[in-house]
């Protein structure tokens, strides 16, 4: 580990430091910030950090991939808000499989206003830990959630009203199946509450039951999936970043997102979820979006942690 962050190419060792605060601030599973940092004279490199892996709930690290690219995007979005263009590559040396990502930052004009509110909303974004209840979404937020996926070669599922009951059951069952299952039940609780205060999820308040999302008298809220169009590595690493890209989007747009991982995470429920999707992409994460309550900030490791020489 590492603890001075250096200067990478026009960014000064301050302005690095900043970004990768940024990045941190990604998502992830069980909050497990399963990611590392290498700032070399030029790049800054990105890498999965696979002793945070979780081999039961995510056996073949989908979602730690995805939990890096939602890093990889934030760490984009925060130099290209600082007036370098972020040249980004993923998976640059094939025979380095940790190595998700280099990103390369070189003076440009000024960002867009889009980026600069992208990059304000990474700070403001959170999980929604309780039940998110439905509310409207104007069809033009529905069209920039789908634009922010397909900007980052992904995909996004809208499920229309009709189908929300049918992936809600499909949530329930997936839910189910991960419970009957001892090993997931010990996995899901070294990562939760207690003695864990730089990562792993809250004491309380972190499992929502799927019956929230289905409870009489109250519309199962906008279920909405991240989807790419290929299933490997590389796929997870872009759809990771549109997972980000989607939920910033989301936050500008005054909505609060929940995930609902169990049915991406149960094979034969990821099989259902995809012929749900219409049969050509595969599911990446699930997301119901509306109104939630504030959740207090999640915890975060030190930079220090993060940093290799
Ligand atoms: C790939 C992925 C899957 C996730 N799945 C779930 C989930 O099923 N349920 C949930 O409550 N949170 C889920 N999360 C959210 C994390 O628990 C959350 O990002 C982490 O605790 C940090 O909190 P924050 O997002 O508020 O910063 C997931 C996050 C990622 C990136």
């Amino acid at each position: 580990m590492c603890s001075e962050v250096g200067a990478v190419g026009p960014l000064t060792s301050s302005a690095s430091s900043a970004v990768l605060r940024s990045a941190v601030l990604a998502p992830s599973i069980y909050n497990t910030q399963p990611w590392l940092f290498r700032c070399t004279t030029g790049e800054v490199e990105v890498h999965g950090d696979f002793r945070r892996a979780l081999p039961v709930t995510d056996g073949e690290n989908r979602e730690l991939a995805l939990s890096c690219g939602a890093a990889l995007f934030n760490l984009r979005t925060a130099i290209h808000h600082r007036g370098f263009l972020p040249i980004s590559t993923v998976r640059p040396r094939p025979g380095h499989p940790s190595l998700f990502a280099a990103v390369r930052p070189v003076p440009t004009a000024a960002p867009h206003r889009s980026v600069s509110r992208l990059a304000e909303a990474i700070p403001r974004r959170r999980t929604a830990r309780a039940a998110v209840t439905a509310c409207a979404v104007p069809d033009a937020v529905i069209a920039e959630l789908r634009h922010a996926a397909e900007a980052e070669q992904s995909w996004l599922v809208v499920f229309a009203e009709r189908q929300r009951a049918e992936v809600a059951a499909l949530i329930a069952r997936a839910c189910r199946a991960q419970l009957a299952d001892p090993q997931f039940r010990a996995e899901r609780s070294r990562w939760s509450g207690r003695g864990r205060t730089s990562d792993g999820l809250p004491a309380s308040g972190e499992f929502r039951r799927p019956a929230a999302l289905t409870r009489a008298g109250h519309e199962v809220p906008l279920l909405v999936l991240i989807a790419s169009f290929d299933d490997g590595p590389v796929a997870w690493l872009h759809a990771g970043q549109a997972l980000q890209r989607v939920l910033l989007t989301a936050t500008l747009a005054g909505l609060d997102a929940g995930f609902w991982s169990a049915p991406v995470e149960v094979g034969s429920a990821r099989r259902e979820l995809r012929a749900l999707s219409g049969g050509a992409v595969w599911p990446q994460a699930l997301l119901a979006l509306g109104r939630g309550r504030a959740a207090t900030p999640s915890a975060r490791r030190d930079l220090a942690e993060v940093l290799i020489e």
